[in-house]
């Protein structure tokens, strides 16, 4: 294995993508800072490697044309429709070059939050019960037990996700629908609500040796969980930790933790993630694990993302996190 390596890095600034008109407030959500780009250059130079940003799009081809990287650290959301996290790695594949993070494959099914949970299911991992709706009309055959929970179905990073996202009635659902249908111009995913507490898993690796690195519980502080929303309006606010209590390991039985941890792992797997990812998972009624969403791109953003909170509370740091993602992806290309 050579010592350094010259790794390209490709994400989407907020300051790059331009909201469009009639997008919705929380539309640049998912995308990053500077500062979480520039953290993972000085870890890939920590680890020893030369790290340098490919832009996005044609700026990324030309980079790549200019002097073509040994790996990509990919963690580009992508912009325009629900493939969108696939453009880079699949450009990536069309030009043989190894990059970090998952397939287009697993980027897409994991988008489309249903099609995920269709899957999950099949593999025999527990989800909520769900319908997804394209127009008010298909409400009057719903048949899932209140309360509950709707979201885009193809967004991520909390999008569309507030405190009023978990209703009580039809009456309450149709206006939560009505505005979502709306704001995201994609079909909404309704789910049975899970009232009993949450949890993110952090999982590092492929396949069978794909391995949990952690798991934070996500606590509110002032609300009980069966009305809890981890919504992105609580997490951004500055104060965030009056309102939620982070804590890794995870404040619950060891046989809850082991439960939590066996769903994420099955998930991750059964949706062919690849060197990382984060599960989240919450407790349904009975207080059974069950899996609301794989994110194989997630967040990496320094001291604040819960990536990075599960790994800091397992001892591992940032540097750390960084240069195991690379070397989980290393494992995958021989050579390299
Ligand atoms: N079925 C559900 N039951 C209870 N809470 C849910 C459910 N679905 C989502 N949530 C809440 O909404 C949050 C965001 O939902 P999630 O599916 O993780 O989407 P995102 O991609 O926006 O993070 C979760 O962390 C959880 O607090
Ligand atoms: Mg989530």
């Amino acid at each position: 294995m050579r010592e350094s390596l010259d790794i390209g890095i490709t994400c989407n600034l907020k300051r790059d993508v331009r909201a469009r008109d009639g997008d919705a407030p929380d539309a640049l959500a998912e995308y990053d800072d500077e500062s979480t780009r520039d953290a993972v250059r000085d870890a890939l130079e920590r680890a020893g490697h030369r790290g340098r940003f490919l832009g996005y799009g044609e700026a990324m081809l030309d980079a790549i044309r200019a002097r073509r990287p040994d790996l990509v650290f990919n963690f580009a959301e992508g912009i325009g429709g629900r493939c969108r996290a696939t453009h880079v790695p699949a450009s990536l594949e069309m030009l043989g070059i190894p990059y970090t993070h998952a397939d287009p494959l697993c980027l897409a099914v994991s988008q489309e939050k249903a099609i995920a949970k269709r899957l999950v299911q099949s593999n025999g991992v527990r989800t909520p019960r769900f319908a997804v709706v394209e127009d008010l009309a298909q409400l009057s055959e719903l048949s899932l037990t209140f309360p509950v929970f709707a979201k885009p179905v193809g967004e991520g990073s909390s999008m569309g996700i507030q405190a009023d996202s978990r209703v009580d009635s039809l009456d309450e659902l149709r206006p939560l629908v009505t505005r979502l249908l709306t704001l995201y111009r994609e079909p909404v995913l309704l789910e049975e609500f899970c009232p009993g507490a949450e949890f993110s898993v952090g999982i590092l690796g492929t396949g069978r040796s794909a391995r949990v690195l952690g798991a934070s519980s996500i606590t509110p502080v002032a609300v009980s969980s069966d009305r809890f929303v981890y919504s992105r309006a609580l997490k951004e606010t500055a104060d965030w930790r009056a309102h939620l209590c982070i804590e890794c390991p995870p404040r619950c039985a060891p046989s809850v933790r082991a439960d939590v941890e066996r769903v994420a792992l099955e998930a991750y797997r059964a949706l062919e993630c690849r060197d990382v990812g984060r599960v989240d998972v919450r407790l349904d009624g009975e207080g059974r694990a069950s899996f609301l969403e794989l994110n194989p791109l997630p967040g990496i953003s320094p001291g604040f993302s819960d990536l990075t909170l599960i790994a800091a509370g397992m001892g591992v740091t940032y540097p750390a996190l960084i240069e195991s993602i690379v070397n989980e992806a290393r494992a995958r290309y021989p050579g390299l």
